[in-house]
């Protein structure tokens, strides 16, 4: 047995890939797991009693906008505090590098924070090597994104991309994966990219095919179109070789409530001949920026952040529009730029997503909203306590699948997400009478229950509420060897 750092005795194991949980005792040396099994007589640097908790891989954020925060706010608070030890940033076509903004970054890369001075990594290995020499407190893997290829390609984004302004791009996507991409995103119903042709966005995920890269998709249309922006999606990845993951997969709007049933069956359908996997995040409510064009009479939005009128975060737009006389819509165009919550998820279709096996779990949190959605931080206990413990959705050890080896094997990080000798000794703790979220729509930003102790490569970041002030994040290679890259 080499020299252990670590023992954390007397826990229940859940190991990640869903078998059953059992007693024992985990020990860590260096950045990687050494042993599980009875430990007695076995000494360490320190011990950590775990008696009535779990001990689980850490969780990986499978979605999240978090790529300045990995920056700005290294910590990571929100995220490791819910046991999240790595995460995938870049999404929905919104990635920090490689693109250089002067002055405010216009929506939707302000989905990153409206703040100027971030999107200043000319090249994506930029990013990556900046990263690394100044890491967060937890590991990452890192997208490239299409609306930020299109900023830094185009002139004017509303229009399909040439031939030439494509070939730009594509040679862009080859570099990002040459510098440590895992993939490429897209955010198809987003100004910036919802006038991209289908053709454009095949051009640039087929160039992901000999580095085996992924490809992440914000489909084209959450309400109305759904189905079809699905089946766009689906053709994209099917034409470009490349293994899909449906991002924050939902049906919005109340026309489109139970459409679920249909949208997972036609992804059932497609899985038989291509790899397809997707994300969601537990709530009802979903959030993004402001969007005039939905601000429609009887859609409840609330405000999570606004430039223009900062006094007014964290209210609802109905409200606003009464009090200045304005329609809901008027009102969101004086609010801009400003982002938002809508409440116009169906609990059916929630529930019936997170239930589908190949779902994994995706904060979507936006780090730098004033009020933000309660998903940044407590999307992870909220599936543990909520969904699994609560509503009974699922064992614990099914979720805890959906949140640790089912992400690690989509996205290809290879020896994490498990508990096994050898493996990164990325861990969390946690009692499994008390997980829960608790933040609110009300009141967001509050730290999970039940999250004991949360440990990144072999060293601890989070314990007794609180950072410990260690930082041994790192950027995450993806391992086309071990990735999920056929038909399952
Ligand atoms: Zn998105
Ligand atoms: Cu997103």
């Amino acid at each position: 047995m080499p020299f252990l750092s670590l023992i954390i005795r007397n826990a229940d194991v859940i190991d990640g890939t869903g078998a059953r949980r059992f007693r024992g005792d985990l020990g860590i040396a260096g950045d990687r797991i050494a042993a599980i099994g009875a430990m007695e007589g076995q000494a360490a640097v320190r011990e950590i009693d775990a008696r009535g908790c779990i001990v689980a891989p850490g969780f990986i954020d499978a979605h999240t906008h978090d790529d300045r925060a990995l920056l700005s706010m290294p910590d990571m608070t929100p995220k490791i505090s819910q046991g999240v030890t790595s995460l995938v940033a870049g999404n929905c076509g919104v990635s920090l590098a490689p693109l250089v903004i002067e002055g405010r970054p216009p929506p939707p890369l302000d989905l990153l924070g409206p703040d100027p001075g971030w999107f200043r990594f000319d090249r994506f290995g930029d990013l990556v090597a900046t990263l690394g020499d100044q890491p967060p407190a937890l590991n990452c893997g890192l997208l490239v994104g299409h609306i930020t290829l299109r900023h830094r390609a185009m002139d004017f984004l509303d229009r399909p991309a040439t031939a030439a302004e494509t070939a730009v791009m594509r040679l862009e996507v080859e570099r990002a994966m040459e510098a440590g991409a895992i993939g490429f995103s897209t955010g198809l119903d987003y100004p910036g990219a919802a006038h991209s042709s289908t053709e454009e966005v095949v051009a640039l995920a087929s160039a992901l095919r000999p580095y085996g890269g992924l490809y992440c998709s914000h489909t084209r249309n959450y309400f109305e179109s759904v189905e079809e922006a699905l089946d766009e999606t689906i053709a994209i990845a099917r034409e470009a070789d490349v293994p899909l993951v449906v991002s924050h997969h939902q049906v919005s709007g109340a026309p489109n409530f139970g459409k679920s049933q249909r949208t997972l069956a036609t992804i059932d359908r497609a899985r038989r001949s291509q790899p397809i996997g997707l994300d969601a995040y537990p709530y009802n409510a979903s959030s993004k920026t402001l969007d005039p064009d939905r601000a429609k009479p009887g859609v409840r939005i609330m405000v999570t952040w606004s430039l223009a009128h900062p006094e007014l975060v964290g209210r609802e737009l109905e409200d606003i529009a009464r009090e200045w006389g304005l329609t809901n819509r008027e009102a969101a165009e004086r609010l801009l730029p400003a982002g938002a919550i809508y409440f116009q998820l169906d609990e059916d279709d929630v529930r019936r997503i997170l239930a589908y096996p190949h779902t994994m779990i995706g904060s979507d949190g936006l780090p730098h909203d004033v009020h933000p959605h309660p998903r940044l931080w407590g999307a992870f206990p909220r599936m543990l306590g909520h969904y699994a413990r609560e509503v009974g959705l699922m064992p614990l050890e099914e979720a805890v699948r959906r949140m640790t080896s089912l992400p690690a094997a989509w996205f290809g990080f290879a020896d994490r997400g498990v508990l096994r000798p050898g493996a990164y000794a990325d861990i969390v703790v946690f009692d499994p009478l008390s997980v829960a979220d608790r933040g609110t729509f009300i009141k967001p930003i509050q730290p999970a229950a039940g999250i004991e102790t949360v440990v990144v490569n072999g060293r601890v970041v989070w314990e007794q509420g609180m950072y410990t002030g260690e930082r041994p994040g790192r950027v995450l290679r993806r391992d086309p060897s071990i990735a999920i890259t056929r038909p399952a």
